[in-house]
């Protein structure tokens, strides 16, 4: 089938999740709104999808989430306060947290049955477009213009929905959706099967889907009459897997480093990686490594 290619407008951010790897500090704070030096995961997301021209960002958010919308909004008070002190790089970083012209919108997913039901509740705003789905807590180091949109290019490309994949070891395999791949070029795979969270000796290979989507509207009849899979939730990766019996769907491994901040580790790494990018921290930083395992 015939499909669209046009512009990619539309992302979608699941963050109702319950963040439970990352009690007790996700009780009352959404993981997405765990810093990484001193932006929220969820703002690294946001700059990703409008580094890639997308102009209305989609929040399917849950209890606990206020603090996401409140981020994205104007701070009068706080805004008044940096004024009066002269505080002018801080005063533009807080009014800028995304550009003008982008509009943010919040749907509220009431029951937390699973990403695909998440991404089905953005179905009344993205509507018959193709759109992107970003994970927040996959964090990726930006490289040649970031993830989402080299993610956009290969949808412009194919005219078909892209996983972002990454290879992982074969002992990880049931933390992820998992495809079939046929490779098609040194990054580049077309989709022929995949499943959610195998274990390694059911895995048709180790190349994982890692937070990153285009997904074309056709997901949406899907969405609507899946059932239940993997930990009893509507997964978006069964959904997939029904969409392929229509569609073509390719899968495409982005330039950038992938920092999974959903787990402690992950969290830790990125927070050490981008403190030593950091303009502002990374020489202090570095040396205090340094000095840190000298000892
Ligand atoms: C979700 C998806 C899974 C994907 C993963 C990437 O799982 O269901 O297919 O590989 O994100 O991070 P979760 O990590 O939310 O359990």
């Amino acid at each position: 089938m015939t499909q669209s290619k046009g512009p990619i407008r539309t992302a979608v951010f699941p963050v109702a999740g319950m963040g439970t790897r990352f009690l007790p500090a996700t009780k009352a704070n959404p993981k997405e709104m765990l810093p990484v030096v001193d932006k929220p995961l969820i703002q690294y997301a946001a700059e990703e999808a409008v580094a890639a021209g997308i102009s209305t960002l989609v929040f399917v958010t849950g209890r606990n989430k206020r603090s996401i919308p409140d981020h994205f909004d104007k701070a009068y008070e706080l805004e008044h306060e940096l004024e009066q002190r002269g505080k002018q790089q801080l005063l533009e970083q807080v009014r800028n947290i995304v550009p003008p012209d982008v509009t943010c919108v919040y749907v509220r997913q009431s029951d937390a049955l699973g990403l695909g039901h998440a991404v089905a509740c953005a179905h009344p705003i993205v509507r018959n477009e193709p759109f992107a789905v970003i994970l927040a807590d996959d964090l990726i180091e930006e490289a040649s213009g970031g993830a989402t949109r080299q993610m956009v290019e290969q949808y412009a490309e194919h005219g078909c929905s892209v996983l972002g994949v990454e290879e992982v070891p074969e002992n990880r395999t049931h933390q992820y959706g998992i495809i079939d791949p046929v490779q098609t070029g040194p990054r580049s795979w077309d989709v022929k099967g995949i499943v959610e969270k195998p274990d390694p000796a059911d895995a048709p290979s180790n190349v994982a889907v890692v937070g990153r989507y285009i997904l074309t509207p056709a997901i949406f009849d899907m969405l609507a009459t899946q059932k239940p899979g993997a930990g009893g939730e509507i997964q978006l990766t069964d959904a997939i897997a029904r969409l392929l019996e229509r569609e073509r769907v390719t899968a495409f491994n982005f330039e950038g480093r992938r920092f999974d901040c959903g787990s402690k580790m992950g969290y830790l790494e990125a927070t050490v990686e981008f403190a030593l990018n950091h303009p502002e921290l990374a020489d202090d930083f570095a040396a205090y490594l340094r000095t840190r395992s000298a000892r």
